[in-house]
């Protein structure tokens, strides 16, 4: 069997390299091609993943690049197709929800290479979001269609998707935490030593609805720079918001607001187990601070991981100033609260998607 498997943005990377060490230990004969569209490609967003995860450096780059959707989503198309015809995989495999997902996804599904998608089902019911729009097409289409979670199987169900093209795996995102958070751990001493540091805030942002309006990220900074009255604030800044902070105008931190470079995996992962509190934007990040335990405000109106609030750690903040303020106040008086990961969270979510595609080997 012929799997081939697209990634483009950071946090694909996390989610395919679980899967393809999975299929690596079927037995038969089954040959795994990986093609990176190019979507990411500064080193801190792309090749440090390769490294730090373990993954075999793809076959193809198709070296798409930064640009509007439209452009970077047909810039994939382009470049994908010819590649997928003369391939001719048996399965195509897409993850999450970004502009290089929905692309190969669409391509696929015109010539006939049937398409699995890893992370089905998520919705966060706002068709403002790009990933969204992303989500709803990616699963219309596919053929396979692999859940993180119980609210995944329902609202495929809802949209009409038939129940035998669905399977709930679990969380591949925590398949690469599991696996890798023992070595994170490793190199905490030398980051705590390098940043000195005991009680933090750790931030990630980069969602258009944050940091593309300028008043929108203004409210987000003034109470990041006021919550680093009372502890220091680590920001590794996303290039989209680096962007918009040079565009505001804003200073490049001050004091204890640390705006630092997007950091690799395993530092942030040590970072972010050690957190006081995090604030983020982030889908991944709000999956990986459920499964630690580390208190979570999801700056946003919404999330398609419903999951991490009702068993995790994560909570919905509005991004205005006064709201930020008083919600971080209140998590870091709060007592961290028991949690429990949601059902299939536990590192082997890639090996159930494994096992249902030795079921297609041997059906075929
Ligand atoms: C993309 C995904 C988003 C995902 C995020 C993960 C879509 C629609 N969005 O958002 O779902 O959460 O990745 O990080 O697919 N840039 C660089 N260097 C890079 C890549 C990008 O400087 O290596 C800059 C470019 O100016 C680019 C901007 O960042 O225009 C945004 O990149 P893009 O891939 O379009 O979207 P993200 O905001 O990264
Ligand atoms: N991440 C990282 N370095 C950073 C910020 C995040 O390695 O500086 C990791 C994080 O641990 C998670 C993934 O990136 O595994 C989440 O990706 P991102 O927030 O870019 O995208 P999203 O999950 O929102 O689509």
């Amino acid at each position: 069997m012929k799997i081939l498997h697209v990634v483009g943005a950071r946090p694909n990377f996390m989610k395919i390299a679980p899967v393809m060490r999975a299929l690596s230990t079927l037995p038969g004969d089954v040959r795994q091609i990986l093609v990176h569209t190019g979507q990411h490609y500064d080193r801190n967003l792309s090749d440090i993943f390769f490294q730090e995860l373990e993954m075999p450096a793809p076959d193809y780059n198709l070296g798409v690049g930064s640009g509007t959707h439209a452009w970077q989503t047909a810039q994939v198309m382009t470049a994908f197709e010819p590649l997928a015809m003369e391939l001719r995989p048996d399965w195509v495999v897409v993850v999450g929800d970004v502009n290089s997902t929905l692309a190969a996804a669409l391509v696929c599904s015109k010539l006939g290479i049937p398409v699995a998608h890893v992370e089905a089902g998520l919705r966060s019911f706002d068709r403002s979001m790009p990933e969204e729009i992303n989500r709803l097409l990616t699963d219309q289409i596919a053929d396979l269609l692999f859940t993180p979670s119980p609210d995944g199987d329902e609202n495929l169900l809802r949209e009409g998707i038939h129940p035998d093209k669905i399977q709930r795996v679990g969380n591949v995102m925590i398949d690469t935490l599991v696996r890798l958070l023992p070595r994170a751990e490793q190199r905490w001493s030398s980051l705590q030593a390098s940043l000195g540091v005991g009680d933090y805030l750790l931030v990630t942002l980069h969602r258009p609805a944050n940091v593309d309006h300028p008043q929108t990220l203004a409210e987000i900074y003034t109470a990041l720079e006021e919550a680093s009255h009372w502890l220091p604030v680590y920001f590794p800044v996303h290039p989209r918001t680096r962007q918009a902070l040079d565009r505001l105008g804003l200073p490049s931190g001050s004091g204890v607001l640390h705006l630092l470079e997007p950091l690799g995996y395993l530092d942030f992962l040590a970072m972010e187990a050690h957190a006081r509190l995090v604030l983020t934007d982030s889908g991944g990040v709000q999956e990986e601070t459920t499964y630690l335990g580390v208190p979570c405000l999801t700056a946003r109106p919404n999330t398609e991981r419903p999951v991490t609030l009702q068993q995790g750690t994560n909570q919905l903040v509005a991004a205005r100033t006064s709201t930020l303020v008083e919600a971080i106040q209140r998590r870091l008086m709060e007592p961290r609260k028991p949690h429990e990961p949601p059902e299939f969270w536990d590192g082997h979510a890639a090996q159930r998607i494994a096992r249902v595609f030795a079921g297609w080997m041997e059906k075929a």
